[in-house]
């Protein structure tokens, strides 16, 4: 529906509203907060190197709600969209074209960790109740957790919490740690060290180079050069296919196995080729997860966008299952902030990566898994660690 015939509608039914106050019959207030369709706004990426993953949420959000009769509480949805274009000096712009002109009621976004930022700051300025459906940057889940700011997704440093241990277990103990520089780089690198540093491993160097920069081959040229045991790394969406590529290129698959935060080889096996196969990564979700749910999640989002779902169609599926559950909870007036909250902080989510609950920080506390890449499948191989939950540290909720 475009924005004229809503602007239509609501003048309609504001000159209902004003002739029924004029009869005397004023509507509760709470009658009114649930006449309209409840507003939910994307910011999102959808142009640049994370632009796969910004519609692969969309796709998520949209089928979990679908699949549940494609409303909130029993009402109406109007939808909106802002592509933010991971370009964090225009994230507060963006994120107040949804709060501030477009009004929405729930602002769903966004996957880079400093564009999350500014969509903190409007969240935390405005109230609005904000789900982070990816960026997994500290801050929002600690010190500054809010109570109308809910992750589905991760904490940086929780994907790489279990990373560390798996590679010492397989012998490599020297390592050499790349990313992009900005902070989901440097908090997954946060739950590498600690990870690989306590299983008795070392880091013999740091590399990175500044989001979203793909030019590889001199840092790859460096690592050539260390021979390291084992490469570690954190990159997504185009950047992590070509990464993928570049290192095979380079001549480095064979000789220095790559291992990586699971983002690496998430939604780019198509794109990476043979020179994804056998890479190992840890992450809370893997396509082969052999329950019911898993697969029925997979077959319906196939079968809908006619495309291989990955661990961002999880999260925002997940997104979607989140907000059904608080919506339903106060019957679609999502004015009930404080039993939105209660809510939403209390879910048990029945995801497709497996059961999990919020932490008190409102961040999720999930099973890593351990992966490998056999095919175009990111195929589950153990569990690195159990119901791992975020320090949430310096959140007072
Ligand atoms: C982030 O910026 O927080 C981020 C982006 C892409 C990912 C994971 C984290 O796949």
């Amino acid at each position: 529906m475009t924005e004229s015939t809503t602007r239509r509608q609501w003048l309609t039914h504001g000159a209902a509203l004003m002739g029924t106050a004029a009869s005397g019959l004023l509507l509760p207030q709470h009658v009114l907060a649930q006449s309209g369709k409840i507003r939910v706004g994307f910011m999102l990426p959808y142009t640049g190197t994370f632009a796969q993953l910004g519609v692969a949420i969309e796709n998520g959000v949209r089928l979990a709600i679908d699949e549940q009769g494609g409303k909130l509480g029993g009402r109406e949805i109007e939808w909106f969209k802002v592509d933010d274009e991971s370009e964090p000096p225009k994230a507060i712009e963006n994120a107040n074209k949804l709060v501030q002109r477009d009004k929405v009621d729930v602002l769903i976004g966004t996957v880079h960790s400093g564009v999350q930022l500014g969509i903190h700051r409007v969240a935390r300025e405005s109230g609005v109740l904000n789900l982070i459906p990816n960026a997994g940057v500290h801050v929002a889940t600690r010190a500054q957790c809010a109570p109308n700011v809910f992750r589905t997704s991760f904490s940086n440093s929780q994907p790489t919490m279990a990373l560390g241990e798996a590679m010492v277990k397989r012998g490599h103990k020297k390592a050499v740690w790349i990313t992009w520089k900005y902070a989901a780089g440097d908090e997954a690198f946060e739950g590498f060290k600690e990870s690989y540093t306590k299983a008795g491993g070392t880091i013999v160097k740091e590399l990175g180079l500044p989001f979203p920069n793909v030019e590889f081959q001199a840092l790859l040229t460096e690592i050539a050069a260390i021979r390291p045991d084992a490469v570690a790394c954190f990159f997504a969406g185009g950047g992590a296919a070509k990464f993928i590529r570049d290192y095979a290129a380079a001549g480095l698959k064979d000789k220095i196995p790559l291992y990586g935060s699971g983002f690496l080889t998430e939604g780019v096996l198509e794109a990476a080729g043979p020179a994804a196969e056998g890479v190992l990564t840890t992450l809370h979700y893997g396509d082969s997860i052999e329950t019911k749910r898993n697969n029925q999640f997979r077959l319906n989002y196939a079968k809908t966008f006619k495309l291989q779902p990955d661990v961002y169609a999880v999260q925002g599926y997940d997104t979607g299952l989140l907000l059904i559950q608080g919506a339903n909870a106060v019957r679609g007036d999502l004015s009930k902030k404080a039993e939105l909250y209660k809510a939403m902080e209390g879910a048990t989510i029945d995801s497709p990566r497996g059961k999990w609950t919020m932490s008190k920080s409102r961040n999720p506390i999930q099973d890593i898994y351990l992966r490998q890449v056999v095919g175009k499948e990111n195929k589950v191989i153990g569990v690195a660690a159990k119901a791992l939950a975020d320090s949430g540290a310096g959140c007072r909720l």
